[in-house]
């Protein structure tokens, strides 16, 4: 194990502020400490999904506007009635347990993660997630390329997935998520007072970061846990969707009060949030957010396992991020997506990550 890795359990944001492309301001240590404090007022917005699918252009306004309304104020919501069956989820969390349970070491070895496009793409080992400081996850991202979709030939599953039985069970939740990206994205833009297909075909059929997370049950580690369970960050991504854990630990920063809340969002909801693309094209207006994962506060849970399965959505490597129109004056400039993502994320995976 690195020292420096080591080391970014004191580390704060700011230390590798060089890396954002995007303005950030607040400052938070990547690991949380026994220094800071929590908002247990703050409440994470619940946006009814219903209302986008049973209530015509009006209930699409409605939602556009508590949808965006919570974007710009925190940068997360809770999203209900979206239309994913909620047993997808409970067969994901399953898979997951059984995908890192039942496959060694040595057979993931030959996954270990390395970039295609934009994406880092494969197996991250417990404390490899990144350089900067080690969390306590066992990681394996999946993108679009994974998955038997969009009829391609000649699929191969033994490229991406040790055990190929798991492609399917994952499959048929990504294309249940799949179908929320547009009508996320048009809500988005109509509260920014964009058209709302704008993005319709950068997002039809887009890439995105499909992420297993397997924390190991924290008593079972070989050495005494140091930080939390993965380090305070904000994702590169446009937005990322959350199926509910069942697990507690994730925690996000209220940059109005510089605490942290506890978010704990029902079962068979899906928690969103904003993320650096988003913040780009908006022009600073959607807030990429910081969340982490933490140490549980009960002592029972020490002993269980933590899963979870965000998708994170992305445009293609090809496509230029610009700032949306009719939103003041630019404050960045067009740039092309691959630049922007792994000039961002090689503050996780090192310098040469990145790509002019
Ligand atoms: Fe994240």
């Amino acid at each position: 194990m690195s020292d420096e890795r080591e080391a970014g359990v004191k580390r704060t944001n700011q230390d590798f502020s060089r890396f954002d492309q995007v303005n950030k301001v607040q400052t938070y240590r990547l690991s949380e400490s026994s220094l800071e404090e929590f908002d247990d007022e703050t409440v994470i917005r619940t946006c009814d999904m219903a209302d986008y699918f049973q209530n015509g252009a009006e209930g699409q306004r409605l939602f556009s506007q508590a949808l965006g309304e919570a974007m710009e104020d925190i940068g997360f919501a809770v999203l209900i009635n979206h239309g994913v069956d909620a047993k997808l989820f409970d067969r994901a969390e399953a898979a997951v347990l059984s995908f890192f349970e039942t496959i060694g070491e040595k057979e993931r070895q030959p996954y270990l993660a390395q970039r295609h496009g934009s994406v880092n793409q494969g197996y991250f080992p417990i404390k490899n997630t990144t350089i900067i400081h080690p969390d306590l996850v066992e990681g394996w991202v999946f993108c679009r390329r994974a998955f038997d979709i969009d009829g391609r030939d000649g699929f191969d599953a033994q490229r991406f997935w040790p055990r190929p039985e798991f492609e399917p069970v994952f499959r048929e939740l990504i294309q249940a998520e799949e179908a929320l990206i547009l009508p996320i994205m048009q809500s988005i833009l109509q509260y920014l007072g964009c058209a709302r297909s704008l993005y319709d075909d950068k997002l039809t059929r887009t890439n995105f970061g499909f992420r297993l997370n397997y924390y190991p049950a924290l008593d079972k580690l070989a050495e005494a846990p140091a930080g939390g369970r993965m380090l305070g960050h904000e994702d590169v991504d446009l937005f990322t969707f959350l199926p509910a854990p069942s697990v507690e630990g994730l925690q996000v920063l209220n940059r109005r009060n510089m605490k942290w809340i506890r978010l704990n969002a029902p079962p068979g909801s899906i928690i969103l949030n904003t993320g650096d693309y988003m913040q780009r094209i908006s022009n600073d207006r959607l807030p990429s957010t910081t969340h982490r994962v933490s140490q549980p506060r009960q002592p029972e849970a020490m002993g269980r396992p933590r899963v979870s399965f965000p998708m994170a959505i992305y445009v293609w490597e090809d496509e230029v991020l610009e700032v949306l129109p009719g939103l003041g004056e630019a404050k960045y400039p067009p740039v092309s997506a691959i630049s922007f993502h792994t000039s961002t994320t090689a503050k996780y995976y090192g310098d040469s990550y990145a790509v002019p």
